[in-house]
């Protein structure tokens, strides 16, 4: 039996995988014409498992299976109960966008693994005595805006105002698209629920390092997730002529930029556990016999202690500040992104590694150093999440794989915990 469903999970990571805005890879962003698809089809797989399907006003697709009101139910006394009104909801889910030229699983698989395991549920005659909702976030890469998790926010209730006036390399704001999307004016939306009427948030994703696999195993549990700042860093020195500008009488914003950037890796190498990246450049004017003028750029921090995260920050900025004096250039920095340190739920995540014990053995505890979007979720609700070995820890890479073996692990563990969630209740 437990075949069949990784097949069919299978089936549906690769044909999501096929809905791509770029040709020959993948790479979906936020509310983007793919993004609507995939959304389309995602939802057409939520309504056969038996879910009502709606997207909210950020584009998240959410799919909601009421709890079985009237349904026979066996508590852990094993004794036929009515279930207490009203019923709480358990949300389950990840994100639909993805980077640029990504894999399949990275987002996908946290959406459509639970989609998987409720329809299996049912078949089996099984109801659940809480609602369940199983959302797929807009967004949570930072692709387009260069700032991550504006579906999780939107439905939190944690998009603020400032968010909105991120730009898009078209120039386009995230109110101007959410103002596309929704046809008109865009609010603020509140937190889908309140507190009170929620059990938590459980996410499963791959694990997007070589630590299961390292240990042989097919899933683990996720104690904490790193904390993250990103930044937008304009460099402008002055644009000129490459023949005849001599060397010292330039204010080069790309030398300047690259002396920047060969200094915070040297930070993040020297400051144990700390990653810095910079991921994306442009240069303006961009062409080979001119002196470039502007350098944008973004920069991504992150470590599992915020306050290492922040004493390297405070690093970063005077050697921006030392670039820039020496160089005469002129340095601006947009925060785009603030994440602190989050711990899981001890009770979620206990009930997470009963059931990753009852299916595999024995469990894990790992801290990720990828963000997710439980991050945004824990200011919700408790959150708890599973990971699944990937293939040489690989990710953000159109070769990211998991296993269809280790996907069943998963989708077992999934079974497991919303039975006995069901049968504590
Ligand atoms: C999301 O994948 C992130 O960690 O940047
Ligand atoms: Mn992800
Ligand atoms: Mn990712």
């Amino acid at each position: 039996m437990r075949s069949s469903l990784e097949k069919i999970l299978v089936r549906m990571l690769d044909e999501l995988g096929l809905i791509t805005d770029e040709p020959g890879r993948l790479t979906r962003t936020f509310l983007s014409p793919a993004m609507l698809r995939a959304n389309q089809l995602v939802g057409a797989w939520m309504q056969e498992a038996g879910l009502t399907v709606r997207t909210d006003a950020v584009g998240n697709l959410i799919g909601r299976l009421e709890a079985g009101v009237g349904a026979p139910l066996v508590g852990a006394s094993g004794r036929r109960q009515a279930p207490p009104l009203p019923a709480k909801t358990l949300l389950l889910g990840s994100h639909l966008d993805t980077v640029r030229d990504a894999g399949r699983f990275d987002g996908p698989l946290g959406v459509l693994l639970p989609i998987v395991a409720l329809a299996e549920l049912k078949r089996r005659g099984a109801t659940l005595p809480f609602h369940v909702e199983v959302i797929g976030f807009s967004e949570e890469e930072g692709v387009r805006f260069a700032s991550a998790y504006l579906g999780s926010a939107g439905y939190a209730g944690r998009l603020r105002e400032p968010d909105l006036k991120f730009r898009d390399a078209k120039g386009i704001s995230v109110r101007g698209a959410l103002e596309a999307f929704n046809g008109g004016k865009f609010a603020l939306p509140k937190a889908a629920h309140g507190k009170s009427n929620l059990l938590g948030y459980v996410e499963v994703h791959i694990e997007q390092g070589p630590v299961l696999e390292a240990k042989k195993l097919a899933v683990g549990v996720v104690s904490a997730i790193a904390g993250q700042s990103r930044f937008k860093l304009t460099w402008t020195g002055k644009a000129g002529h490459a023949g005849t500008t001599p060397m010292f009488l330039r204010r080069d914003a790309l030398a300047g930029a690259v002396e920047f950037a060969a200094g915070v890796e040297a930070i993040g190498r020297r400051t144990p556990g700390l990653v810095a990246t910079i991921g994306s450049l442009t240069v303006s004017p961009g062409a080979a016999n001119v002196i470039p003028g502007e350098v944008v750029h973004t920069l991504d921090v992150r470590h599992a202690q915020d306050s290492v995260r922040r004493a390297a920050l405070m690093q970063i900025g005077r050697l921006a500040t030392q670039v820039a004096d020496r160089r005469k250039l002129k340095r601006a920095w947009q925060r785009t992104q603030e994440n602190a340190a989050i711990t899981c739920s001890p009770a979620l995540t206990e009930r997470l590694t009963r059931s990753v014990q009852a299916v595999q053995g024995k469990s894990l505890s790992l801290v990720s150093g990828a963000g997710h979007d439980g991050v945004v979720m824990s200011a919700l609700t408790p959150v708890a999440m599973l990971f699944v070995r990937c293939r040489d820890g690989l990710s953000h890479h159109p070769d990211e794989y998991a296993s269809p073996k280790d996907l069943g692990v998963a989708l077992d563990v999934m079974i497991d915990f919303l039975s006995r969630l069901a049968a504590d209740y």
